[in-house]
């Protein structure tokens, strides 16, 4: 029976992903600076996807056109890069992730009951605004709901204001932490609905509220995030049309390219069709300029801020445009350690280890325009991206498995709770 229902299943789902028929994914190895560099030029040059990117003595993961596949493993085999077959068919991995996600569905609806937003599986854009909408119903005291904006398409961007002196405690710090300013990342928004849950729904530690103020905000791109489900699995972008002419043919705009720091000059695009598009201007989409004005409403005492993205196992900080320390470089790292050292810990063995460290040294390219360095360019003392954990070695489809969402929920919790306390100590220490 449970075979009849799976097979079913697949049919339906063979339709879809059309789109990658043809394409390849491969996990790639780099060993120095040279196949660094090397391989940096390969991306450009064969239009790579990266869905994580190669650091060295670490696998990445990318996706090939099917036109560009022979030329790209030839060039990699002479340039003597390593690199396994990750699928040899997109589409139907993708298929595969679907069944996947299907199958944990159906196994694990019973056990859901009585829980407000289930972890086990990855949630529609609705679903995720119905439960904050819900929190701030059931916990007017503490939770309190922001539509902030439309997103282009007309979705609201909504964040969840979290506090036990209604936010009016001027001497507290606040943690700001968001997710899914890239759609297809799809293992950071429900980090940021799980924080929520443990502050509102579990607090089990009580100075994360008597000491500190929150603001969470799980999706910043509900535009993206939607098409990721229905439209292109490997969407990263926002849904803009009115960007440049050829944004109708050619939607979307970096969100991460697209803040006011050294804008549209390093790691970026002036091609809408380009995935790492700046913008027409800074701060072009109303996704970037909700974040921006989180940031500057509460820039005073915000003490952290940290975005989510996936996936490499990763804490990186300020400057990424020219990988340059700040003068809170110390900081950044030590604080930086104390949260990768704790999530480390709580990890599973096939879990890869964090690594920490200024994000253009650790990635090995520079990105102007984004969340981070921004934050931190108008005073936000402690501003990180993370890319959480996916499996770059036995990693079947292109999800973390939604078995360890859960797992990765916990694990990041814990690393934002010591990370707000270490955030906390050093704000206090500035206003002594
Ligand atoms: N994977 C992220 C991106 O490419 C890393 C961002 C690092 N931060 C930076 N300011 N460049 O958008
Ligand atoms: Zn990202």
């Amino acid at each position: 029976m449970k075979l009849i229902v799976l097979l079913a299943l697949f049919a339906l789902a063979t339709a879809k992903h059309e789109m990658y028929t043809g394409w390849k994914s491969y996990f790639v190895k780099l060993v120095d600076e040279i196949q660094s560099k090397l391989f940096a030029s390969l991306a450009d040059k064969y239009e790579l996807d990266i869905l994580s990117h190669p650091i060295i003595g670490r696998e990445g993961l990318l996706l090939v056109k099917p036109e560009y596949n022979d030329n790209f493993i030839q060039d990699l085999i002479s340039i003597g890069i390593t690199f396994r077959i990750h699928s040899e068919d997109v589409k139907s991995e993708l298929d595969y992730d679907d069944l996947m996600i299907e199958q944990q569905h159906t196994d694990l609806k019973a056990r859901n009951v009585g829980r407000q937003l289930p972890y086990d599986n990855y949630q529609e854009i609705e679903a995720i605004d119905d439960y904050l909408d819900s929190i701030g119903r059931q916990y007017p005291d503490v939770a309190t709901v922001v539509n902030a904006a439309e997103s282009f398409e007309g979705r609201p961007i909504k964040y969840v204001k979290i506090s036990n002196t209604n936010f009016e405690d001027e001497s507290k710090p606040v943690i700001f932490i968001d997710g899914g300013i890239h759609a297809r990342e799809w293992i950071a928004p429900p980090t940021v609905t799980w924080a929520i849950h443990k502050l509102v729904e579990d607090l089990t530690e009580s100075d994360l509220l008597d000491n500190f103020d929150w603001i969470l905000l799980p999706v910043v791109n509900p535009d993206g995030y939607k098409f990721t489900f229905n439209g292109n699995r490997f969407w990263r972008k926002t849904r803009s049309t009115d960007q440049n002419p050829l944004s109708t043919v050619c939607p979307g705009v970096d969100v991460n390219r697209n803040f006011d720091f050294y804008w549209n000059s390093v790691g970026t695009s002036n091609s809408p069709c380009s995935d790492i598009y700046a913008g027409s201007r800074a701060f072009s989409e109303v996704e970037t300029r909700v974040v921006r004005d989180i940031l500057h409403e509460h820039l005073h005492r915000i003490a952290l801020y940290i975005t989510m993205h996936s996936f490499g196992s990763m804490i990186l900080y300020p400057w990424g445009h020219d990988g340059s320390l700040s003068s809170n470089a110390l900081g950044l790292h030590t604080v930086g350690v104390a949260i990768a050292t704790t999530i480390d810990q709580l990890s599973l063995p096939n879990f890869a280890k964090y690594v920490v460290g200024n994000s253009a040294l650790v990635l090995n390219y520079l990105a102007s325009g984004g969340a981070e360095d921004y934050a931190h360019s108008i005073g936000v003392p402690l501003a990180y991206t993370m890319e959480l954990p996916g499996f770059t070695n036995t990693m079947q489809g292109f999800n973390l498995d939604p078995r360890y969402i859960q797992q990765v929920c916990n694990e990041t919790w814990e690393g934002i709770v010591v990370g707000a306390r270490r955030a906390g100590d050093l704000f206090k220490n500035k206003r002594l």
